[in-house]
């Protein structure tokens, strides 16, 4: 093997592709089962849990198959029901693409029936879409826009899986809920489209789809994503040291799945940190010093993202959060709790948890608090 050809195979950031992304194997099946049979779904898991990573890696493949039709919108960037139906519109736009841009143009306008897309060829030679609300702004080019996602599905005659990444956001400027009244109208009576609403927020996406009062009520079954498991780290963290020469000890496999805690962010950005050290090392071999060294390394870089979020922390919450990072618990304001932590009072401590949750800071599984990103508990653990 030549070494000096040799990349790391585990990624610092980005959409986890391919070989990068490891296990899911359930979850893949069944979301392209849910694509297949035109359910709709909310996906939801906290921050860099692999869900937009998933998505893709579910859905993509399908698609250079000929098996699927993926529409993405991804609302973090909306602001507006303008922005959103634009947002919708473009991919249903550029998934009719055919050669020249007339019949192009042609083939497009004909799914909408308010909306007006125009293409353009920019000066790099790409193709602009353009969406013209003309006098269906809001709302009612939501409805446009969705309504020519169902259409265009039809007339594929192939499954469609729409995309709603970040769906949560648009619950910043939909006071009415109007939009989301305009989504339900459009997606209850079309069949051929199955939906995706994926987010962070997992209270926000509950509430839109568990509240009576809310416009799409039950509309979505829930997909919680957790993080990976041993079966599913062990096996990939072999396999990817393996192919570039390195073998992985079983006690330092032991150390980097138990560091990363199933975390697939953070497991994924140790196992890069670790291969660097083992390679920049010219060791073919990695043990499980490598393994902390490699570690010691991970927080160092992070250590100024770390730091500034810990100096945001009220001084209760900084307890807390070490309390947790130090030991999970079912019982954070247990009496042997407090006092083994040296916490304040029973009331403090509850309202600095709920805050340290509600920032991500913290997540509750199964009734248990744990630190929400393995590596800042180590790193605070170590203040
Ligand atoms: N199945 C996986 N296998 C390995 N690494 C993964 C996997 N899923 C995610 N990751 C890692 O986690 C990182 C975050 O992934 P991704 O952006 O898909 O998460 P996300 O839940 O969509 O995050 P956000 O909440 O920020 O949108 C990726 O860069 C990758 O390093
Ligand atoms: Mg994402």
């Amino acid at each position: 093997m030549n070494r000096h050809n040799l990349r790391n195979p585990f990624t610092l950031g980005g959409v986890a592709r391919g070989k990068q992304f490891a296990g899911r194997r359930d979850e893949i099946a069944r979301l392209r089962a849910l694509a297949r049979d035109g359910q709709r779904t909310f996906l939801f898991a906290p921050r860099r849990y692999g869900k937009t990573s998933l998505l893709r890696e579910a859905f993509e493949p399908e698609v250079h198959a000929d098996r699927l039709l993926l529409l993405w919108c991804d609302c973090l960037v909306t602001g507006d029901a303008d922005s959103l139906a634009r947002r919708i519109a473009e991919p249903v736009v550029r998934a009719t693409a055919c050669k020249g841009l007339t019949q192009w143009a042609r083939a497009a306008g004909a799914l909408f029936k308010r909306l007006r897309p125009t293409l353009s060829v920019g000066p790099d030679g790409d193709v602009r879409v353009s969406i013209d609300l003309a006098d269906s702004g809001g709302a009612v080019g939501v409805e446009d826009a969705l309504g020519a996602a169902g259409r265009l599905a039809d007339a594929r005659g192939r499954p469609a899986v729409f995309v709603f990444d970040e769906f949560q956001e648009i619950g910043a400027w939909d006071a009415n809920h109007r939009t989301e009244a305009a989504i339900r109208t459009v997606i209850q009576n079309q069949a051929g489209v199955a939906y995706v609403f994926a987010g962070s927020e997992q209270h926000l996406l509950e509430a839109m789809f568990g509240t009576r009062e809310r416009p799409l009520f039950k509309l979505a079954v829930p997909f919680p994503l957790d993080r990976l498991s041993d079966d599913e780290l062990r096996p990939w963290l072999e396999a990817r040291f393996g192919e570039t020469g390195v073998e992985c000890k079983p006690a330092a496999l032991d150390a980097l799945i138990e560091l990363g805690a199933g975390h697939p962010w953070a497991s994924q950005y140790l196992a890069h940190f670790v291969w660097n050290e083992a390679f920049t090392r010219g060791h073919s071999r990695v043990t499980r010093g490598i393994v902390y060294d490699g570690l010691a390394v991970a927080l160092q870089v992070a250590d100024t993202v770390y730091d500034r979020d810990f100096a945001t922390l009220t001084h209760p919450q900084r307890r807390v959060l070490m309390a947790i990072a130090t030991e999970t618990t079912c019982s954070p304001t247990a009496v042997s709790y407090l006092r083994g932590h040296r916490l304040p009072a029973k009331s403090t401590v509850s309202q600095a948890l709920r805050s340290l949750v509600r920032l991500g800071f913290v997540e509750r599984r199964r009734d248990r608090y744990r630190v929400g990103d393995p590596l800042f508990g180590t790193w605070v653990r170590r203040q």
